[in-house]
């Protein structure tokens, strides 16, 4: 009996749902305040995610001065410089779950961290992004400071 109870929570730590969720708790306002790993992330990684089509891929939507990319999409808002407008919770809960903050958006949720939220048909199936990767975008953009 302790073994089979064992066996199911490990299963349910390595399954895709408890692992990625944050405890609502976690969330202060419109941020997220501690660190997904509790670890401060590698810019340069980060920097990695954000432009790599098999990552993040976020230069789909968005452009980055001075970021070296095929090609920067316009869909999403410039992050020029966005380590100035936001805190780095503030980039976390954003990354980690943008539907929160705007119930529209086309920006994925990459971390969901309340409930099941919709998902454009054209990105189910996406991989969503680990704690570890979003620590690295974070450290990435919020270093962005011009
Ligand atoms: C399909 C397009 C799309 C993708 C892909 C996307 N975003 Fe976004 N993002 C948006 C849009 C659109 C907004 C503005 C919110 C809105 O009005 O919907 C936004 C907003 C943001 C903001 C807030 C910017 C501000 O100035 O307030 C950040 C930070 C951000 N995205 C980071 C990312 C990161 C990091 C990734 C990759 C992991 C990413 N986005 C992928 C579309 C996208």
């Amino acid at each position: 009996m302790a073994a089979l109870c064992l066996l199911a929570a490990m299963t349910a730590c390595n399954g895709h749902s408890d692992e990625r969720l944050a405890r609502p708790a976690e969330i202060d306002g419109d941020a997220i305040t501690a660190s997904l790993t509790g670890e401060p992330g590698d810019p340069l990684r980060g920097r990695e995610v954000f432009a790599s089509r098999d990552q993040g891929h976020c230069v789909l939507c968005h452009a980055i001065d001075g970021l070296e990319a095929e090609f920067q999409g316009n869909v999403g808002p410039a992050l020029t410089g966005v380590g100035t407008r936001l805190t780095p919770g503030q980039i976390r809960l954003r990354i980690a779950d943008a539907q929160m903050i705007w119930p529209q958006t086309l920006m994925p949720s990459y971390y969901r961290v309340s409930g099941l939220n919709q998902v454009a048909a054209e990105y189910q199936g996406e991989p969503a992004l680990t704690a570890r990767q979003i620590e690295d975008l974070v450290a990435y953009l919020s270093r962005l400071e011009n």
